[in-house]
């Protein structure tokens, strides 16, 4: 296995099976520390940059929470437009990476544009780590889900996965690298306009993804292990803010989780939300022990310690 030493975390495409494997044992090492609600020292000579060009609620909080929970210290900013590469100037992502990796010791980064982290990692002298790009992928969020399902079921062989809701997301193209590399079978359910592409369905050919497209949740609902959701009402991912106007859409039930859904489902069926969530999940499952969102939210946090302790080399 390599090293995870040094490493950027741009995708999910090419991480191994025993390299998951090694990241949740090293979660189950540390989420004592966030269990407890207590820092310790291991990152206490490092600092983390984070440098968000999008909006984030979860990602850059619970990397900022997992750099404190490892004793590290954190700068950075939350919002481009008060730097040079959100002003008049336009700074390039080259120069911009140039000032953070004088700055910290590892650079957490969401970006609009789809490419944009991984050319920020091409330029970096530190560990990158993806918090999203545009339309691209969202491989921390990614490490969490699968660590919670792995946690929770004790494997990852055999299961199934529901994949609703809009195709062209980040956390969907992470996910589904992730589930190549264990036997689980996906269903994909998602309005045409955001369905898989001709690409990236060559794409899951190649890396033998056993998967289907189905039209209507109803449909695969007895079988899910899994349901992994998106809004189909979406904001462009394309932009650095998208506000929401007035005229938006429902979602057709053919995308929705309910209460009520969840009753033809596995009584051990477990739903994830990368969240903010629309109308496309019930706030009805919240309180089921369907409901996984708020127990992935809390493994953010752990698995982002894991990454940055092994990015760090502070953890082996
Ligand atoms: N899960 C997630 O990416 O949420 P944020 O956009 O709030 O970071």
């Amino acid at each position: 296995m390599r090293s995870f030493m040094g490493r950027d975390i741009v995708s999910l495409k090419g991480v191994e099976r025993s390299e998951y494997m090694h990241v949740f044992e090293v979660c189950e090492r540390l989420a004592p520390y966030a269990r407890d609600r207590r820092n310790a020292d291991i990152l206490s000579d490092k600092t983390l940059v984070t440098a968000f060009y999008q909006p984030s609620t979860r990602t850059r909080l619970s990397m900022e929470g997992a750099m404190h929970r490892l004793g590290g210290h954190v700068t950075g900013f939350a919002d481009a437009k008060m730097t040079r590469a959100g002003d008049f100037y336009q700074e390039t992502i080259k120069d911009t990476i140039h000032m953070l990796e004088y700055y910290g010791d590892v650079i957490a980064m969401r970006h609009y544009q789809t490419g944009a982290v991984a050319e920020a990692a091409h330029w970096s002298s530190v560990p990158l780590l993806n918090c999203g790009d545009g339309w691209g992928e969202h491989p921390t969020q990614g490490f969490s889900d699968l660590y919670t399902v792995w946690q929770e079921r004790g494997h990852l062989d055999g299961l199934h996965f529901v994949l609703v809701g809009d195709m062209r997301m980040r956390t969907m193209h992470s996910m589904s690298y992730a589930m190549a590399q264990f036997d689980i079978k996906a269903s994909y359910i998602s309005p045409p306009e955001m369905a898989l592409t001709d690409d990236f369905k060559e794409e899951l050919d190649e890396i033998n993804l056993q998967y289907e497209e189905v039209e209507h949740i109803d449909e695969v609902i007895a079988k899910a292990d899994m349901i992994y959701m998106e809004p189909v009402v979406q904001p462009d991912y394309t932009k650095a803010r998208d506000e929401r106007g007035d005229d938006v859409g429902l979602t057709p039930d053919n995308y929705r989780v309910t209460r009520e859904l969840m009753r033809k489902a596995k009584t051990d069926c477990m739903v994830f939300h990368s969240l903010p969530r629309m109308d496309e999940l019930d706030p009805g499952v919240d309180a089921t022990r369907h409901a996984w969102y708020w127990r992935e939210a809390f493994n953010a946090v752990v698995t982002k310690m894991a990454l940055l302790a092994l990015v760090l080399g502070k953890m082996e």
